[in-house]
């Protein structure tokens, strides 16, 4: 399924903002390294609602490993269990998103 995303250039690299990520947000990340190959952060829904613990391990080890991508803030539909491993692989590069927050940018 075809999704829109919003990637911003910033001097530490793309700011990617996903809808729902029903493609999967690793492959948009991969998508917008063609723009830019160095990614700041990704907010937006990661949609791992339905992905089994192993999965979403992959996921973030693909963001945090492969993409090396430098902060996450990741929206509802990324699931309870989402949130908590996304926070515990990426600690103090975890930014809450939610109505109200503020994501700085460099
Ligand atoms: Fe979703």
């Amino acid at each position: 399924m075809n999704e829109l995303s919003l990637a911003i250039r910033t001097p530490d690299g793309l700011a990617v903002v996903v809808g729902c990520s029903h493609p999967g947000v690793e492959k948009i990340l991969e998508a917008a390294t063609k723009i830019d190959p160095q990614l700041y952060t990704v907010t937006g829904r990661f949609h791992l609602v339905l992905n089994p613990a192993e999965e979403i391990q992959k996921i973030a080890s693909i963001l945090d490993e492969t993409l090396k991508i430098k902060r996450v803030a990741p929206g509802h539909c990324t699931s309870e269990l989402g949130f908590k491993i996304l926070m515990e692989r990426f600690k103090d590069r975890f930014d809450q998103a939610g109505v109200g927050q503020v994501i700085q940018l460099p």
